[in-house]
């Protein structure tokens, strides 16, 4: 008797044990490099937020803004190593993976963020987001940030003020070109840096979107900011694909409905919180926001536009044109 109690006393606390395991949440961690006010900070807080919410106990989701968990040099890593499990890196950042989300740097390529948002949803768009899984990164929606500004210490009214100014570039070949065509000199730079980069003088200028500028107190740190629009930074939210599919099938259903429901919020919102900082900024007073005419603007898209060539090879003739299809 004694032997079979004390049998029963383990087998029940092997129970405990598994049943203990089981309830053990999933723990998410989403890593960026941005505020939590910007568009993609706001997702992920609500990403979180909807996550808890109904998957109470299944889920737990932790996420670290501003490059504090890793900045985005290192995040991709992270992600493949499984450290993290969901990043959402903008575009830029991506062409070790693929050269086709190379279309989305190409300057002057997108009328506007409905443009834009017209080629992500078609079906050349939701293909990309599948085109990483052979490298073990899983696409789950695109997000807007906005278009992009380009910031100076010098007024950059026409293509040739640019020339000789050293601007700031993330990890893109197409960017690096793209400032090379205007005959400036781009460094590729981590996002985290790009605050001390324009403050000691290692680079004169920018390009991001309001957003980002008035987050991250680019505008205290450039005396003018160029109203171009002339590219577009989105991101796209990938996670580590055998994490996913590895998850429970109730819970992955459940967080692909979340993502959808936190992706038509983001992309609802970018517009208006951009035009909300640009505001701010203005109201700063610390820089000068310069509009250009019609005329200067055909002057940018000119001087940029042969980037376009030097990559149509890699990304291929007809995802551009599909891309250049949403703008009508
Ligand atoms: C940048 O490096 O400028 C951006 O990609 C940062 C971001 O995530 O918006």
């Amino acid at each position: 008797l004694k032997f079979s109690l004390r049998a029963l006393a383990c087998a029940l606390s092997l129970t405990a044990v598994a049943g203990f395991a089981q309830a053990e949440p999933v723990v998410i961690k989403f890593s960026h490099v941005v505020a939590d006010s910007t568009p993609k900070g706001q997702g992920a807080l609500l990403f979180k937020q909807l996550a808890e919410e109904r998957l109470p106990g299944k889920v737990k989701v932790e996420v670290y803004p501003n490059s504090s968990l890793y900045g985005d040099g290192k995040e991709m890593e992270a992600l493949l190593l499984g450290d993290v499990h969901m990043i959402a890196p903008s575009l830029a950042k991506f062409e070790q993976y693929t050269k086709k989300l190379q279309v989305f740097d190409l300057p002057f390529l997108f009328d506007n963020i409905q443009a834009v948002d017209r080629f992500q949803q078609s079906a050349e768009g939701v293909a990309l987001l599948k085109s990483m899984e052979d490298k073990n990164i899983t696409g789950l929606a695109y997000w807007h940030n906005g278009m992009k500004q380009l910031s100076g210490n010098k007024a950059l009214r026409e293509p040739k003020d640019a020339r000789g100014q050293k601007f700031r570039v993330q990890a893109s070949k197409v960017l690096e070109e793209q400032f090379k065509a205007l005959r400036a000199n781009p460094r590729k730079m981590a996002f985290a840096e790009v605050y001390q980069g324009l403050q000691t003088g290692v680079v004169n200028g920018a390009e991001n979107p309001w957003s980002n500028i008035y987050s991250q107190k680019f505008f205290e740190v450039q005396k003018f900011i160029t109203e171009t629009d002339h590219g577009v930074l989105d991101y796209m939210l990938v996670t580590n694909t055998e994490f996913w599919n590895g998850l429970p099938a109730d819970v992955r259903s459940e967080l692909d409905k979340i993502v959808v429901e936190v992706t038509a919020k983001v992309n609802e919102q970018a517009e208006a919180l951009n035009q909300g900082d640009k505001q701010r900024i203005s109201e700063a007073g610390t820089s000068e926001v310069i509009s250009l005419t019609p005329e200067q603007r055909a002057q940018w898209r000119e001087a940029m536009r042969p980037v376009w060539g030097k990559f149509e090879g890699e990304i291929g003739a007809d995802l551009i044109k599909a891309a250049q299809a949403a703008n009508q």
